[in-house]
């Protein structure tokens, strides 16, 4: 049979398997079916059925389920799924990377890429060819629960480093990645998960499309459609979304699986149907091709389509687009196994360390950092989550998904909290620690310990943030005050007059006014992964020069949000009455033991049609003693224009090396089409004007030149 025929072209074992196909065994490959959902029973069932895709499934589980699924009539393999966010964490043993968000504080494309690459071979080592990964929503309001699984709030980097990480997950062709949550599911009015988000299509084109277009242009294999509604229609429900913008217009030629019980959801929450035949029915229709979850969508789809209710030529698409991934993926042929060696290999661990390196942003230094090792001294390591391995790797692991039975069990693989980091680079010194109070209740605490640790020590190193429980699905905050005692035992900490260093280890922006305002030195590390402390602790050393930036704004109070940087000129007042209108941190800060001197901006040409490229170029000294890493950012502001446009938007950004003393140039290419504004009828425009260029290392000092496009 010509599909089981390696030597032919993919398009020709397609059509040749779909012509072989029931419409029975069609609606199979369109259900996925999450192990965690049915019974074991059950599951090999539906393997017996030859459903097309199975999640929440580990390693052994995979192999006996394509066991029975050879035994089938066309012996279509499944393809397993599972939330391979930031390494295969929910493996016990697996790499734990650090958080998308934390990630995205590198800005270094080309490290993340590898994150991938070591992420698909630890997924493929367990049996599995899929991850639903990367996160491209763009976090705008930080009370939302899932702003940690994000690359933070501009759309041009979330695109940037989603497109990284997709090339390293599908390099080597056997894992294929999913872009999610499609679409603008991250702007729900409120941070309310998977509410609805007032956006128009035109809003939707200009911030939320982008990071899907570079996925598309890295030709990410699946989509994932979003819980939520864009102005009151289901994502799920959305034709025009689904199949006329990403299907037609961006030419995405994979398949989109919907999110858990999005079908289920038109008529359970969404209330635009009120039975499952024509939920299924309304979600092919749409352009979902696979539905996760929502077991009874296979007798409805089938009763539909039986029916003569959905179009056929859909169905075929739908299986077209699926069976095509399956191919290319090699499902239906040998593929070589890795093994079991990469995971958690020596290799990955490398690649681990040095991104958790280039994740922590250092916002505040007195002079106090970095800290001399040799001198011996009293330290008093004091806060939960310094010691918290479980809060440090935050959401989406073995400890969360689902709960793990031992909530203190030990990761077997090499971690470091930041107490151990502590320990193991300040060897000369008297480390002690204390939790001082729990994260989230008051109840639980010993602040008379934790000062009286603190007034016999010479230095205090002290951690705030926040817990994994307090994150995730359905765990958005209204405040995002610091929970428990931890400000009221920072202030206690203070009156001891000792120096004070704090590190906020956190899965998202906290408001941290307090700890901020009153610290010699306040130092982020949103999820940190397996070396996290051990990162933060080399940079307190001074043994590693922090490079990180922010991907996304802090809040100075809850009731300020939305504070993303790439906000609009306009507002009456300007300020609130009670509060100021700025960020306590803003997009693109991060400070260097370096010293990053700019000057001499420069344009390949002042002048440009639409059609142009031109080169950003600027001068950068290093005007202190320690080698750094700087990243260079370019914002454009368009002056005037059709459409209200922000006061800056990132077009370009460059991490580079600079020894200490040195002078580089730095060259960002800028490409006139991205400075299109999208116009009330939607048409992407180039309109003619003066552009402000602006080149720095954070959004606020900035070198700035015109650029007149005709
Ligand atoms: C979840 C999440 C999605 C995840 C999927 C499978 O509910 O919304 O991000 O990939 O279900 O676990």
């Amino acid at each position: 049979m010509k599909y089981t025929d390696a030597s032919l072209p993919i398009p020709v074992r397609v059509e040749d398997l779909l012509a072989r196909m029931t419409l029975e065994e069609k609606i199979a490959q369109m259900q996925q079916v999450p192990a965690n959902l049915v019974t074991e029973e059950e599951l090999f069932a539906w393997a017996e059925r030859g459903c097309g895709s199975f999640l929440h499934v580990l390693g052994e589980k995979a192999d006996e389920l394509r066991a029975v699924q050879a035994k089938t009539r066309l012996k279509i393999p499944p393809i397993f799924g599972i939330d391979a966010i930031h390494g295969h964490a929910l493996l016990r043993g697996a790499t734990v990377f650090p958080s998308q968000l934390a990630m995205a504080c590198s800005w270094n494309n080309e490290l993340i890429k590898a994150v991938g690459k070591a992420t698909a071979k630890e997924v493929r080592a367990d049996g599995l060819d899929w991850t639903f990964s990367p996160v491209l929503c763009i976090a705008r309001d930080t009370r939302w629960g899932r702003v940690n699984e994000t690359f933070g709030e501009d759309p041009y980097l979330i695109g940037e480093l989603g497109k990284a990480i997709i090339e390293g997950y599908q390099e080597d062709k056997h894992m294929i990645a999913c872009a999610k949550h499609y679409i603008a599911y991250g702007e729900a009015t409120g941070a309310r998960d998977a509410y609805d988000s007032e956006v128009t299509v035109r809003k939707i084109r200009e911030v939320f499309l982008p990071p899907f277009k570079k996925a598309i242009e890295a030709n990410c294999s699946s989509v994932m459609t979003a819980y939520g509604s864009a102005d009151a229609t289901p994502i799920t429900a959305h034709k025009r979304l689904l199949t006329d913008i990403l299907k037609t217009e961006c030419g995405f030629n994979g398949f989109v699986v919907t999110d858990w019980q999005n079908v289920q959801n038109l008529i359970q929450l969404q209330k635009i149907t009120d039975n499952m035949e024509d939920a299924a029915k309304i979600a092919i229709e749409a352009g979902n091709d696979m539905s996760m979850a929502t077991l009874e969508f296979y007798d409805a789809a089938l009763k539909s389509a039986r029916n003569g209710d959905i179009d056929p030529a859909r169905i075929d698409d739908a299986v077209r687009r699926i069976l095509t991934v399956k191919f290319t993926l090699g499902l239906f042929d040998e593929v070589k196994k890795v093994d079991k060696k990469e995971i958690n290999c020596a290799a990955h661990k490398r690649i681990n360390k040095a991104i958790a390196d280039e994740s922590i942003v250092m916002l505040k230094n007195n002079g106090i950092l970095p800290l001399n090792t040799a001198e011996k001294r009293k330290i008093a390591v004091i806060g939960y989550n310094a010691d918290s391995i479980r809060n440090q790797y935050g959401d989406w692991t073995f400890y969360s998904h689902p709960d793990a039975s031992d909530p203190t069990e030990i990761p077997a693989n090499e971690h470091y909290t930041l107490l151990r980091g502590i320990q193991t680079e300040f060897k000369e010194c008297n480390v002690q620690y204390h939790y001082g109070c729990s994260i989230e209740d008051s109840n639980d605490s010993d602040i008379a310990g934790a000062v009286a640790l603190a007034e016999e020590s010479d230095i205090i190193i002290y951690t705030v943030g926040d817990s994994y429980k307090q994150n995730g699905e359905g765990h958005d905050r209204a405040d995002l005050q610091l929970t428990g005692r931890q400000n009221e035992l920072f202030l206690r900490l203070c009156e001891t007059g000792k120096p004070i260093i704090c590190v906020a280890m956190c899965a998202k922006p906290l408001v941290f006014n307090t700890v901020a305002e009153k610290s010699h030195a306040f130092l982020v590390s949103f999820n940190g992964g397996d070396y996290g402390g051990l990162s933060i602790a080399q940079i307190l050393a001074g043994k590693l020069n922090p490079s990180g930036k922010l991907p996304i704004s802090f809040p100075r109070h809850s009731g300020q949000l939305p504070v993303h940087y790439n906000h609009y000129e306009i507002w009456h007042g300007g300020r609130y009455v009670d509060y100021d209108a700025t960020a306590l941190y803003t997009f693109g800060d991060g400070l260097s033991y370096s010293d990053f001197i700019y000057s001499d901006l420069s344009l390949s040409a002042s002048t440009a049609a639409k059609e142009d490229a031109i080169t950003v170029q600027v001068t950068l000294q290093n005007n202190a003693k320690t080698d750094g890493y700087e990243t260079v950012q370019l914002y454009v502001n368009d002056r005037f224009s059709s459409i209200i446009t922000p006061s800056m938007e990132l077009k370009g950004f460059k991490k580079v090396f600079v020894r200490a003393g040195e002078t580089v140039t730095v060259q960002i290419p800028l490409c006139i089409a991205d400075l299109a504004v999208v116009q009330p009828d939607e048409n992407y425009v180039v309109e003619p004007g003066e552009f402000e260029i602006m080149v720095g290392g954070n959004t606020k000092n900035t070198l700035k030149t015109v650029l007149t496009v005709q």
